[in-house]
């Protein structure tokens, strides 16, 4: 089957880091150099204030702002770039790492001074998990930071990947004199300017090009043979079926405030990122270029407005083509569904989509339809895999503070679940409802929420539990006798699955030793 061209030329990628290495930054230039905005800070950053938990303000803000960036698209180079936002506190992470099942690629932010970090990590391992393809762009050259082989070493040790600059640093710091694009064999001179959307640029044609010395002190020159010299012999060449199975990264070096590194990165990008392939549903593997239609939910944004209660589900695009005002399946609930309304998403404006493609998504008013994880097909039964449930590390029980409000507390948990806000687990006896998140402002935004859209309130009791695994097991028995032997450890999620709900990872191996027969699972994909 030949590729079809709407396919072909759309690359859809998340920009990721650890908070402040410079990812708003970095989106932004992206954004600029792709001639979607005009200005510099166009971009609200889209963080709540890292120092505090209860800002609600800052919370809303975030919401509002989540809406608007959440897709950003653009035209570049005869490509459509469709960049998905993904918040930037810690406490969202959950929120990050189901968009990354959205995207068909990421470029991951890495601060030069700091290198990796707790946040780069966990990224990292959940872009393994699916072997998602992964550009490294180490940014804030201009600052004084680590040793550049230093800084490539700690990317291989720490986030188990393999490198290969496709740049390097001429200097650091304010000895920066700017990179060596390896790639494409040219000499970036860097400016401090935040204003300049162009770098000079020398096109040479190798190293040995006497053209650099007119630009380069022998010194610096010296150093740079020498040092790339060295990277050939570690490194090699740029092996483009190995970034694309997710098993080595090419690594840039630049400086996002000062627009520099940032047009040979998207450059590079659009010319090795992987256009939409294919997709694994729980049936079979669906294809981009499938004749028919085919996607799934990635997220569901509430309005804004407590008096319209619809949603808008974010639809990944996987096979096909979606229309406007055509009947769809939501195959979880075997539903025809048909929209009338869906949006397009190109930079900050939102408009009415006629027809996407792979590799798009597209923004759908929701009456209570969707949840997190729902495909959408022309009939046939699939089920996309690959939004897990990861588990939390942060338990607290729902107390219900209006008796008069049960009904609307009950509702209003099961939709900012649904939603993804946090996890809902039950325990039995009596129905008891533990939240699971992975940070702390989740709780802080249910009990906000609940009160301002559903008028409900709520107290959370904290428990001591900060683990849960997914239990299975081959025999029914087995997995009845650890229910019943450790039941108050045990609770159910949204779907019915047992987990398994413990204080630390020492009671959880104390568990596996005593039911050698079970198995314990950190996120909920895993095969039934
Ligand atoms: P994030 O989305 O990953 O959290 O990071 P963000 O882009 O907001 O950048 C975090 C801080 O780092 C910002 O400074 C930003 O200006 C700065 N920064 C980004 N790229 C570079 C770079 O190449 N060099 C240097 N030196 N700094 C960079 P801030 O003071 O927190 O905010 P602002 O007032 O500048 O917006």
């Amino acid at each position: 089957m030949s590729v079809h061209p709407e396919i072909e030329k759309r690359k859809t990628f998340a920009i990721i880091s650890h908070p402040d290495a410079g990812k708003t930054t970095l989106t932004e230039k992206f954004l600029l150099f792709g001639g979607a905005i005009n200005t510099a800070g166009a971009v609200k950053r889209n963080k709540a204030n890292q120092n505090t938990t209860s800002d609600f303000m800052e919370i809303e803000k975030q919401r509002g702002i989540s809406v608007a960036t959440s897709v950003m698209g653009f035209e570049y180079k005869g490509k459509r770039i469709n960049i998905l936002d993904t918040p930037g506190h810690k406490d969202f992470a959950e929120d990050t790492y189901r968009t990354l099942s959205a995207v068909d690629s990421v470029i991951l932010v890495v601060d030069s001074v700091k290198g990796v970090e707790e946040q780069t990590e966990k990224l990292m391992e959940v872009c393994r998990m699916r072997n998602t393809p992964v550009i490294i762009f180490i940014n804030k050259m201009d600052r004084e930071g680590k040793d550049a082989f230093d800084l490539l070493d700690e990317l291989e040790t720490k986030l188990t990947i393999s490198v290969c600059p496709q740049s390097w640093p001429i200097g650091q710091g304010h000895t920066f004199k700017g990179v060596y694009n390896i790639y494409g064999n040219q000499l970036n001179l860097f400016e401090s300017d935040k204003s300049k959307v162009t770098e000079p640029v020398i096109q040479v044609k190798d190293l040995h090009d006497p053209l650099l010395s007119e630009y380069l002190a022998s010194k610096h020159l010296d150093k740079l043979k020498g040092d790339l010299e060295l990277t050939e012999g570690i490194y090699g060449p740029l092996d483009k079926e190995m970034y694309q199975e997710g098993l080595l990264a090419p690594v840039f070096f630049g400086s996002a405030i000062n627009n520099f590194g940032i047009r040979e990165l998207l450059d590079t990008f659009i010319d090795i990122a992987p256009s939409p392939a294919s997709r694994e549903a729980e049936q079979r593997m669906v294809y981009a270029e499938e004749k028919n239609f085919t996607g799934f939910v990635f997220k569901i944004h509430a309005n804004l407005d407590p008096k319209h209660r619809d949603r808008i589900a974010f639809l990944r695009i996987c096979s096909g083509k979606f229309e406007r005002n055509k009947f769809y399946i939501n195959t979880r609930l075997s539903k025809k569904l048909k929209f009338s309304n869906p949006m397009d998403f190109m930079a900050n404006d939102k408009t009415l989509v006629e027809e996407a493609w792979p590799g798009d998504v597209v923004g759908l008013y929701d009456s209570g339809n969707f949840k997190i994880g729902d495909t959408l097909t022309e009939g046939e039964e699939l089920q996309f895999k690959g939004i897990p449930s990861f588990s939390p590390e942060i338990f607290k029980e729902v107390e219900n503070r209006d008796p008069l409000k049960s009904k609307q507390l009950e509702k209003g948990i099961q939709q900012l679940t649904e939603e993804g806000v946090a996890q809902l687990f039950v325990q039995q006896p009596g129905n008891r409802k533990i939240i699971g998140a992975v940070g702390a402002l989740q709780f802080e935004v249910i009990s906000f929420r609940l009160e301002h859209e559903y008028g409900a309130k709520c107290a959370f009791r904290p428990l001591s539990f900060s683990r849960s695994s997914w239990i299975t097991a081959k025999d029914k028995k087995t997995l009845q006798e650890i229910m019943q032997r450790r039941s108050s450890h045990i609770g159910f999620d949204k779907d019915g699955n047992p987990v398994f709900l413990a204080d630390n990872d020492w009671a959880i191996n104390l568990a596996k030793r005593d039911f050698p027969d079970v198995e314990f699972h950190t996120t909920s994909e895993f095969k039934r």
